[in-house]
Order: structure tokens, then sequence, then C-alpha cells
């Protein structure tokens, strides 16, 4: 039998706790600013799909502390279906983003000013079907990107994970349609056996004569319409006959050579002066609660 994960740990993993970060994630947006020096000149961040709010804290942490905005100069606003414990100079907001009326709710916390970078790390719960899985998370992008662009300002910045499956050509083909540069990227401490990877999209280009507008019963389909970015409009597109006609984005690793492998694991040191770390933020309401609650009242009984 191989090692228990209990044996065996991952280094970034360890790392974020000593250093005092929410989730391994942290690395990820640490690595992809490193690469693309994503935070220049940004005061008003959306920071999607956030919990427990790891990439918050580096948000907060650089807008705050390293570049020294007052909370009246800069603004983020963290949304995510589960609820976090707050960070300093975070507005948190426990909602869903496919929903238009979370959109409403960040333009009001940022008083109609439009935002210089939006980031989503989304994830749904994986169901264990492949194609339904890959399916949520392509639905999750849109809806990430449907918020985007009423959101952005013109030459903001998009940054979202992404899987590479089958149908990841057709997204840089809208994408490409919407931003200057679109490239795919792979931070180090994203493992290099997931299809991971990160849309880094920069300088974003209104389509003209197309105003991005939400509208409650409207799909991501209809809500494209007009902007010319593919399946609704540009059929050609959609099946991408000739691969000389495809938008291939360029493929970038990003970190440093020198960081640590994030498939490596290391060895626990069984020795009595081994420090167990707790974890940085415990779970605030987490989906396992109510079943611990109905396992005390007995609730859960086997058949
Ligand atoms: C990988 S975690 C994000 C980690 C985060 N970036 C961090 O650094 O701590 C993915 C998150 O996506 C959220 N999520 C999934 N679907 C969502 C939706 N429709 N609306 C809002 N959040 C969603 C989940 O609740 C989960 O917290």
């Amino acid at each position: 039998m191989g090692k228990s994960s209990k044996d065996k740990r991952d280094l970034y993993y360890r790392r974020a706790k000593e250093e005092g970060w929410r989730a391994r994630s942290a690395f990820k947006l640490l690595q992809l600013n490193e690469q693309f020096q994503l935070f220049k000149d940004v005061k008003r961040v959306v920071d999607l799909c956030a919990a427990p709010g790891s990439w918050s804290q580096v948000l907060s942490r650089e807008l705050y502390q390293t570049q020294k905005n007052s909370h009246d100069e800069a603004k983020i606003v963290a949304v995510d279906l589960q609820p976090m414990t707050p960070i300093d100079g975070v507005t948190t907001l426990q909602a869903d983003i496919t929903h238009p009326k979370t959109l409403v709710k960040i333009m009001d916390i940022f008083g109609g000013e439009p935002a210089d970078f939006v980031c989503s790390d989304g994830a749904p719960d994986v169901t264990g079907l492949h194609d339904l899985d890959e399916y949520l998370q392509a639905q999750l992008i849109l809806s990430a990107l449907q918020l985007t662009t009423c959101l952005l300002k013109p030459g903001g910045t998009f940054v979202a994970k992404i899987f590479r499956g089958r149908d990841i050509d057709l997204l840089y083909a809208q994408l490409s349609y919407l931003f200057d540069k679109v490239v795919c990227a792979k931070p180090r401490s994203s493992r290099g056996t997931s299809l991971e990877a990160f849309i880094v999209c920069i300088g974003y280009k209104p389509r003209e004569g197309w105003t991005p507008k939400l509208e409650l019963n409207k799909s991501a389909e209809e809500f494209f319409e007009g902007a010319n970015i593919g399946r609704s409009d540009n059929l050609k597109f959609f099946e991408l006959p000739d691969p000389e006609e495809r938008v291939i984005a360029n493929f970038i690793a990003c970190g440093d050579l020198s960081d640590v492998d994030s498939d490596a694991t290391y060895t626990l040191d069984a020795s009595e002066s081994r420090v167990v770390l707790d974890p940085v933020q415990m779970p605030t309401s987490p989906p396992y609660k109510l079943a611990l609650e109905m396992k005390r009242r007995g609730d859960l009984v086997r058949r």
C-alpha cells in the first residue's frame, strides 16, 4: 500500500500555513502577479468565487500595505456562495456570481465606478460526471466574463481559472475578441498533474456598438448576442473549421524555477520537535456542519 496523505504533505499547503494564507491558492495569484504585474495602478478590484479568501488576502496586502492606499482610495469586493471571515479592507458579498443581482450589488459598492481588475478562481462542486463538470466550469467562467464586461474599465485586466478541456479554443476565441492579449498561464504552485490553468486577459476593449447589460432570465448566449464573440453571432468561429484560423493562446509557465514543485510532497518528521500548525482560518460554515449536527441528533441512520 502506498503512503497515506497523512504521512506526506504538500509543500505549498505547509508554506501557506507558515505565511498566514488561508489557502495554498494564494501562491497562484502571487506567481501570476510576478509574471504579469497584475496589480500595477489597480485601485478597484473584484475577487469572484473568493472563499475562504487567500486571493483577497493577497489583494488586501498589496493594495493597502505595499501600495499604501487608504480605504477610501482602494476598494476590494469579494464574492462567494460561502460566507467569508472578514479581511482588512475587503467588502465580502455572499452571493451567486451567476445571478444578475450580484452585479448590481458590486456596482453599488463601487458607487458606479468601473473596476480595474477582476479575478475569478471559481470551481463548482465536482459531480464526478466528467462532461457535466466540464460544462458547469465553462458556465461559471462565462458568468464571470459576463460580470466582467459590465464592471471592467476599458484597458482593465481579467484573470480566471480554467480547465484546459476540449472546448478551450472557443473560449480563447471569444476572449480575444474582448481583450488585446489573452495568455494561458500555469503557475508553478498549480499541480502539474491537473488540467487547471489561468487565462490572463489584458487590455479590455468593449465591442463597439454593444453595451453589456445583465438581465434576469437571459442566457449567456443571449447576453453575448451583438458582441460578436463566437457562439451566438459568428458560427464560422464556433466550428473552427480551419486550423489556421484557430486562436491559440500563448502558454506561459510562471513562478520562479527555484520555487518548490507543486506535485512534490515531503515526509513528516516523526520526531518530538515537529510543530503542528493549525489552519490559518477555520471554515466559517462548512457543508459538513449539518451532517455533524444530524449525526449528533441521531438523524443519520445507516439503512
Ligand atoms: C477554489 S475556491 C476559491 C479559492 C479562493 N480563490 C481563495 O484563494 O481562497 C472556489 C470557490 O468558488 C465558489 N463558487 C462556486 N460557484 C460559485 C458561484 N456560482 N458563485 C459564487 N461563488 C462560487 C465556491 O464556493 C468556492 O469557495
